[in-house]
């Protein structure tokens, strides 16, 4: 399978594993342990906004640093910027936190919460970031287009059910 067709498939198994489910940690724990499997990174996992700050949540790999602030690494950029960082290499992103030594490029992608006003799934605020995807490989210049298209649909899907 090339890796289109494992995100088609990736998709459609997160839809039917999460449809109908209300808890957060139960959601968050099978969409990183999904992920992980199919594509075969080296750590992926969700950050929580929880205050001014982002607390580890579930995840699969390597044990991670457990709050980062606001602006803060990749993950807290993307929060920032309320809008998804590809890095392809770590070591050129300036501030980057490195959790573990093994990890050379990094996705990081806003799951926004629902919009009370639409009833719809928010965009482009920090204000509506509920949380972040962050995802390691341990391989150069891993994260493409691709990527982004699919996570960014992953994310969406969770974000809908997000607040749960
Ligand atoms: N590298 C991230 C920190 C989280 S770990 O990669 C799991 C960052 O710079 O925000």
């Amino acid at each position: 399978m090339n890796k289109t067709e494992k995100y088609e498939l990736l998709t459609s198994q997160i839809c039917s594993l999460i449809a109908g489910e209300t808890d957060a940690v139960a959601v968050m724990s099978n969409v990183a342990a999904a992920i992980h499997q199919t594509m075969g990174f080296w750590w992926t996992g969700f950050y929580r906004v929880v205050g001014d700050e982002l607390l580890l949540g579930p995840f699969q790999g390597p044990v991670a640093c457990m709050h980062i602030a606001f602006g803060k690494g990749v993950c807290g950029t993307a929060w920032k910027q309320a809008s998804t960082v590809i890095v392809p290499d770590v070591e050129c992103f300036p501030g980057h936190i490195a959790c573990s030594s093994e990890s050379r490029s990094e996705i990081v992608v806003p799951v926004f919460g629902k919009c009370t006003a639409q009833g719809d799934v928010c965009q482009m605020d920090p204000k509506d970031v509920v949380g972040v995807l962050d995802i390691d490989s341990a391989q150069l210049d891993t994260f493409d287009e691709t990527d982004r298209r699919y996570l960014e649909e992953i994310c969406r899907i969770v974000g809908s059910q997000w607040g749960f």
